[in-house]
């Protein structure tokens, strides 16, 4: 009987001799009004559920089990759901809330209103572009150790790129928001107890659909107790150390330390802060790891691309490892991470919840009702990307833009990822430093299936081996 729930995923992917069509999930062509089939379908993988009439410039709404859900994919209307009309959309989903809430509380990635309005500024201003260059080294060190571990491994050994690349973002942004105290052992209890937290949340909040607005508190089974408390153990010693001046100075930690005691009405008490530095630890790390996984795979699959990058290393870098300095005449490192998140939006679903009555495009909408804006959707979308489904890094080379509000991994307006240029930036340099010593492959035969949980990731991770250039 549950042979029928059981779910698979149709995938697509094509190679030519100097072109690719990258892992995808195939167009949905399930009989329409069979709510439960779709809902089971999207808990196995939300990516696979669309129809070939989602990637078209348009704006839509169904109703799954009563509930309104309109799916925003056309530029006009995106802008005006996250900037023009932003107070009215600036709610996270319930599933998104609901999923997080145990772990971030009232972290800025699912907070809103007052509370999302006045630490806004705060952690802007702490992952700001100006502050880049002060975590350019940790960039730097943290890829050259890696480097170094690889080189220590024979030739052609076999890793799970997933891992390595959550390792060294988790190393990067631990050492950026924590400070370089935290130790080994106490960074790695963190990044598992994020990892074990994502596998144990459902990907939708049933209550939601069953009619409660707010969705359903998730269930804190003792692994979730455990995992969470391991978290917020770490980072509450973390964050006492800071307040009684023991901690890292140049730490994000501090800094938030420091802004609370000039501005002692901002409230940030421990719980407060353990709350934004979780935020910033989880937000900078999962995706990251993801862009920089995908990209691997894409140049495994594309040798023509990997040729240009390399030579594009030794034109700039000679044999210096790659540095900050260097990131903005790493044209081509640029394009392949641009394209990647175009391909790979690691955060493919931008979910919000109205607050009140509205009309996007042609749609009338009730207040409670789920936006989604996809980016999977809308970067896939012809329309706006010719041959939308070929990696092309080519299409961002010479300073090339796509059209406004068409291409969104970092999302835009006010809630726009404030982290935008430390991920860009590090993407760029850990590539560059890794690629300048090693090639990655992805074995010929080997099926990667996108899978969209929090971020979207190749499911079961990404096993590939390493080979010294
Ligand atoms: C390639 C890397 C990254 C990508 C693709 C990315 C993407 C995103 C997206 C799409 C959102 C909005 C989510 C939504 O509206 O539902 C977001 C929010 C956020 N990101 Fe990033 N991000 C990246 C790296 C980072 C980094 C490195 C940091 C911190 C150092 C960071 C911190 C945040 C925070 C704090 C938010 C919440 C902002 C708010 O709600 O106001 N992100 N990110």
């Amino acid at each position: 009987m549950f042979a029928s729930f059981r779910q698979t995923t149709d995938i697509i992917e094509k190679r030519g001799a100097d072109t690719l069509e990258p892992a995808h999930a195939d167009v949905y062509r399930g009989k329409p009004g069979r709510p439960l089939n779709l809902i089971l379908k999207a808990r196995h993988d939300f990516l696979s559920i669309w129809r070939k009439n989602d990637y078209t410039n348009r704006v839509s709404s169904m109703k799954l089990l009563g509930r309104q859900i309109v799916i925003v994919n056309s530029p006009e209307a995106i802008k005006y759901v996250v900037a023009t009309r932003h107070e009215n959309f600036e709610r996270k989903s319930p599933q998104m809330r609901r999923a997080l809430e145990f772990l971030l509380g009232d972290g800025l990635f699912i907070s809103d209103g007052e509370t999302w309005k006045q630490r806004r500024p705060l952690v802007n201003d702490i992952v700001h572009k100006n502050r880049v260059p002060a975590f350019g080294k940790i960039m730097e060190t943290t890829s050259t150790e890696l480097v170094q571990r690889w080189n220590d491994m024979p030739d052609g050994a076999s890793v799970n790129a997933l891992y390595e690349m959550a390792g060294l973002t988790a190393e990067i942004i631990s050492r950026s928001v924590f400070g370089n105290d935290l130790g080994e052992d106490a960074a790695n209890a963190v990044t598992e107890g994020f990892t074990s937290y994502q596998s144990l949340i459902d990907s939708i909040n049933i209550g939601y659909f069953l009619g409660f607005d707010e969705g359903l508190p998730v269930l804190r089974t003792p692994k979730l107790r455990r995992s969470v408390k391991r978290i917020h153990g770490i980072i509450d010693k973390v964050v006492e150390d800071h307040l009684a001046g023991r901690g890292d100075n140049n730490s994000m930690v501090e800094l938030l330390v420091r802004r609370q005691s000039r501005n002692p009405e901002l409230k940030l008490d421990v719980v407060a802060l353990r709350n934004e530095a979780a935020t910033i630890f989880m937000a900078g790390h999962e995706t990251t790891a993801a862009t920089l996984t995908w990209a691997w795979y894409l140049l495994s699959r594309a040798p023509w691309v990997e040729k240009s990058v390399h030579e594009e290393i030794e034109r700039v870098c000679g044999g210096k490892v790659p540095t900050l300095d260097d990131v903005p005449k790493l044209e081509w490192c640029r394009a392949v991470i641009e394209e990647t998140l175009r391909l790979y939006p690691p955060v493919p679903i931008l979910a919000r919840q109205a607050t009140a009555a509205d009309r996007i495009g042609d749609i009338d909408v009730k207040p409670a009702s789920l936006i989604l804006i996809v980016p999977w959707l809308l970067h896939r979308t012809e329309a706006f990307f010719k041959d939308a489904n070929l990696f092309k890094p080519e299409r961002f080379l010479g300073g090339r833009k796509p059209i406004p509000y068409s291409y969104i991994p970092f999302a835009s307006g006010p809630r726009v990822c404030p982290g935008l240029q430390f991920g860009m930036t590090e993407s760029i340099l850990c590539l560059a430093i890794i690629a300048q010593r090693f090639k990655v492959r992805v074995a010929e035969d080997a099926r990667v299936e996108p899978q969209c949980r929090l971020t979207l990731r190749p499911r079961g991770g990404l096993p590939v081996t390493v080979h010294r250039r």
